[in-house]
């Protein structure tokens, strides 16, 4: 895959007041104390070295892991302030995928398979950030190209106990299609949910917008899945 957006012109929801924009060298601060959040380190993958030298150092690599197709990951920030950082929704290829039926050797479909990974910091959750922000990259990632990634389908890889992030994918029109290997939950979202029967099920389910500091809820409890802080 040559190249993963970033989305031109820039997801804004403005019910919710928030743009997803592209990680800055000023966010490095942010960044490293994003990490170091428990439930951030718990729900998705951080790396071992959280210092603001390790932040710096991944957010320099960023152009190149889009241009790259490896990964797009953008910063979830107050529409009003846009230097300000309240969470991360991230994208990345899985493998090309291939009919069941298809004979060995034959050519992998074009459309991608992205995963999809989130985390709010802990001052801005409880009031529908991290679903405002998954539905537009949802939304974004199975939109034609030109006008979205092209994907087939957006998965998510959750553990069974984090209620708020299996809430958020519910949001978001992902459904729960089974447990993998390691014992998370496989969520899956297809392009063809959203347009055949777009007009059956909305992609994501509307949510009333409440105000910032409006009563953040305790964190989910143990490990999720990957979120788009892993350097690559
Ligand atoms: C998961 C996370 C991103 C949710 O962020 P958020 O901005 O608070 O989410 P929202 O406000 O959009 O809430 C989404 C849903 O989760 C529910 N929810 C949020 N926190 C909850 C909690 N602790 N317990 C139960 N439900 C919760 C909300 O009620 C809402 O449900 P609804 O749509 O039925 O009303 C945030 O808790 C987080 O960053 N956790 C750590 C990282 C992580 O686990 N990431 C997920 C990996 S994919």
């Amino acid at each position: 895959m040559s190249g993963l957006g970033p989305p031109d012109p820039p997801l804004v929801d403005a019910a919710a007041g928030i743009v997803l924009r592209p990680w800055r060298p000023a966010d490095t601060a942010a960044l490293a104390a994003a990490w170091a959040e428990p439930e951030i380190a718990a729900g998705v993958s951080v790396p071992a070295d959280r210092s603001d030298a390790a932040a710096a150092r991944w957010i320099g690599g960023w152009s190149a892991r889009v241009e790259s197709g490896a990964a797009l990951d953008l910063v979830i920030a107050p529409a009003f302030e846009a230097d300000d950082v309240w969470g991360e929704v991230g994208l990345r290829p899985l493998r090309p995928l291939r009919p069941r039926t298809a004979a060995a050797g034959s050519p992998a479909l074009t459309q991608p398979v992205l995963e999809a990974g989130w985390w709010v910091r802990v001052e801005h959750r409880g009031r529908g950030v991290a679903s405002a922000a998954v539905c537009l990259m949802v939304g974004w990632a199975l939109g034609s190209a030109g006008r979205g990634a092209g994907a087939a389908q957006v998965v998510a890889r959750i553990q069974p106990g984090n209620v708020a992030s299996a809430a958020v994918a519910t949001r978001v029109g992902l459904s729960k299609v089974g447990r993998l290997p390691d014992g998370r939950n496989l969520w899956v979202r297809s392009v063809a949910a959203s347009t055949v029967f777009g007009s059956l099920a909305p992609p994501c389910a509307a949510k009333e917008p409440k105000t910032p500091g409006g009563g953040a809820r305790p964190a989910p409890s143990g490990p999720g899945p990957r979120g788009g802080t892993v350097p690559s």
